[in-house]
């Protein structure tokens, strides 16, 4: 989604807002623009499309003399992607200068409140409403910057991260937040503002977070933090410790392939994380804890709610523990009824999810526990849980998530284990079997990616294929429901995850002559029920693809892909990477933008 940053010091503030924007291209955008302060005035640019039309706009970036500004890449909310309506806007008398991640709600009662004092408006967007609805609380407050800020605040509804400045405070820029992160940066005699690190680690590893409700005055080298009254406070300058490779391509040709080989590190490191001398180990949650709850509840979106759907598998039959698994944008809209022993299990790669959120504030309305299985450290939502869990995952840049999905996966396993074995439903040994197993699936995950090349060739031939159905059962059904979104999201192509025995209940009438099937074959006791499901198709011209640890007729279909044996209950974490390559293949043969697929965006910051 939308990504701010902004720029304070004694260096060129264009060449370091450019360059923090491009590290910010990843969260998806369709338009970007800066705004620089040139002695007396704002030089604003902006342009439609990718950074590199920004780019060529400003020109010879050496000769812009300008040492503050702020950037903004935006994904279009209320309006289309234009150069008008690109961040940065202004008030009418370009007074102030704004940049805004998030939603206004209630922008356009304030829009019609605000035409008829007289402003005028030149975009469709709710931030064009921020930049004069602050030029009247300027006005109103006698130019005290902060009582402007705060009444904004009060005023509107939605979310909101800013970064304004404003002509006559030449050495500031002020910011504030609201359910969209950012972070401010400092070095010496520089402050940097950024909605996420890869933005500014080039240039400083110490960082506040701002939190929700909180604005700061920001100069050079240092920030002023303030409450919603007013007051100012003190923050804790945190290190991050993230290598700046790890949000580099490091010669691979996109980050998804970067990403998708990362995944042995991913999972191996998440699981050494947590695992101290053959035990696992969650120094934030206690066995008297563990053993009081009676049901679960799994929140996620995407790629994040299918992880929920393995879990629920695994966690149910491990621990024998009743569990849903919600889509956090339904849960939130639902009447649903958790009693006090629910734990609520959130799962996030960026901690930021917009409904995610919401999901797990409503939850803690409820009074019951919650805890985040999350990959980004110091996000919104990791804030928010009463426990946290993080997956080491490291940065992930491709929108299609891959290495943090995985690391997920083996998190929530090492979760239901230890719940297994605190709630004494495994004894000793099969507590060590599970551990023994868990600890081969990064060598299991290596192997698959040696096979790349095949399944590259593979993939080849599905080129022209318009629709592809993936079935399975139980836990082959989770594997099918995050293999069909990678497909649908980078190839283009138009798939369907079906529970293999739902298939005859209507969806078969779809399949014709060369329809593409898929079939994720793992889970012992239903191999054969899905493998029936993936010959009634045949019958009805579709072509076979099986993915399987396990002896099948191979004569039968027309494609196999060998994955290595494991437990049943951890087969997701096999099965799903030669359906995250070919995804990634037929991505490059069709030319697609692999990394940043159209119309997504990386961090959901809006519902
Ligand atoms: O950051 P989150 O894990 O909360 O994101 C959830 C989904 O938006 C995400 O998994 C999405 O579905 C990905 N594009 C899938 O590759």
């Amino acid at each position: 989604m939308c990504g701010i940053v902004g720029y304070i010091g004694n260096k060129n503030a264009c060449k370091i807002l450019l360059e923090g924007l491009s590290r910010l291209e990843y969260r998806g955008y369709d338009s970007a623009g800066i705004a620089l302060r040139e002695k007396e005035k704002f030089n604003i640019i902006k342009a439609k499309g990718k950074l590199e039309n920004l780019i060529k706009k400003i020109g010879n970036i050496d000769e812009i003399k300008s040492n503050c500004g702020i950037g903004h890449t935006r994904w279009a909310t209320h309006g289309k992607p234009s150069e008008n309506n690109a961040h940065p806007h202004n008030s009418q008398d370009g007074n102030i200068v704004v940049v805004h991640n998030g939603i206004i709600e209630n922008y356009l009662e304030i829009k019609t409140n605000l035409i008829k004092k007289g402003y005028k408006f030149y975009s469709q967007t709710d931030t064009e409403v921020i930049a004069k609805l602050l030029d009247y609380y300027l006005k109103e407050s006698n130019n005290d910057i902060l009582e402007a800020i705060n009444k904004f605040m009060l005023r509107v509804t939605g979310s909101y991260a800013l970064a304004i400045m404003i002509k006559s405070r030449k050495s500031e820029i002020y910011v504030a937040k609201k359910d969209s992160p950012l972070i401010i940066g400092v070095n010496k005699d520089e402050t940097f503002i950024a909605s996420d690190v890869p933005a500014i680690l080039k240039h400083t590893r110490n960082v506040y977070y701002l939190e929700n409700n909180e604005m700061a005055k920001i100069i050079a080298g240092k920030v002023i933090f303030y409450n919603s009254y007013k007051t100012q406070i003190q923050k804790e300058l945190c290190h991050i410790s993230m290598s700046l490779s790890s949000a580099e391509k490091n010669g691979y040709e996109h980050f998804m392939l970067k990403e998708i080989h990362e995944q042995p590190l991913s999972v191996k490191s998440t699981i050494n994380s947590y695992l101290k001398e053959n035990k696992i180990q969650f120094a934030c949650l206690n066995e008297s804890k563990i053993k009081g709850y009676d049901n679960i509840l799994i929140l996620g979106c995407g790629s994040a709610y299918h992880v929920g759907v393995c879990l629920k598998y695994v966690f149910e039959k491990l621990c024998q523990i009743p569990v849903q698994v919600d889509y956090a944008s339904e849960f939130r809209y639902r009447e649903s009824i958790l009693s006090k022993n629910t734990l609520v299990i959130v799962i996030s790669q960026s901690g930021e999810t917009a409904d995610s959120l919401a999901g797990i504030k409503l939850a803690k309305l409820k009074n019951v526990d919650t805890l985040g299985i999350i990959n980004v450290v110091g996000s919104s939502i990791a804030r928010e849980v009463d426990y946290v869990l993080y997956t080491y995952a490291g940065p992930e840049i491709s929108v299609a998530t891959t290495k943090a999905y995985s690391a997920q996966l083996v998190l929530g396993y090492m979760l239901a284990i230890k719940f297994a074995t605190v709630r004494k439903k495994i004894n000793e040994e099969q507590y060590q079997t599970l551990i023994k197993q868990i600890k081969e699936l990064p060598y299991q995950i290596e192997q698959i990616l040696k096979d790349e090349k095949n399944i590259q060739h593979l993939s080849s031939q599905f080129i022209n294929t318009k629709d592809i159905f993936l079935i399975g059962r139980n836990i082959d059904y989770a594997i099918v429901l995050e293999g069909s979104l990678k497909m649908k999201e980078v190839s283009y192509i138009h798939t369907e995850a079906y529970p293999a025995g739902e298939l005859k209940h209507g969806t078969i009438s779809l399949i014709e002559k060369d329809t593409l099937v898929i079939g994720s074959l793992t889970q012992e006791n239903v191999i054969d029920k899905t493998f029936s499901n993936m010959l009634e198709t045949k019958s009805r011209g579709a072509k076979l693809l099986a993915i399987t640890s396990n002896e099948i007729d191979c004569n039968i279909c027309d494609y196999t892909i060998k994955i290595p044996k494991t437990n049943d209950l951890f087969a997701t974490s096999l099965a799903i990477i030669p359906l995250q390559i070919m995804s990634y293949y037929l991505s490059v043969l069709k030319g697609n933008d692999v990394d940043k697929p159209r119309n997504l965006a990386k961090s959901v910051t809006v519902e």
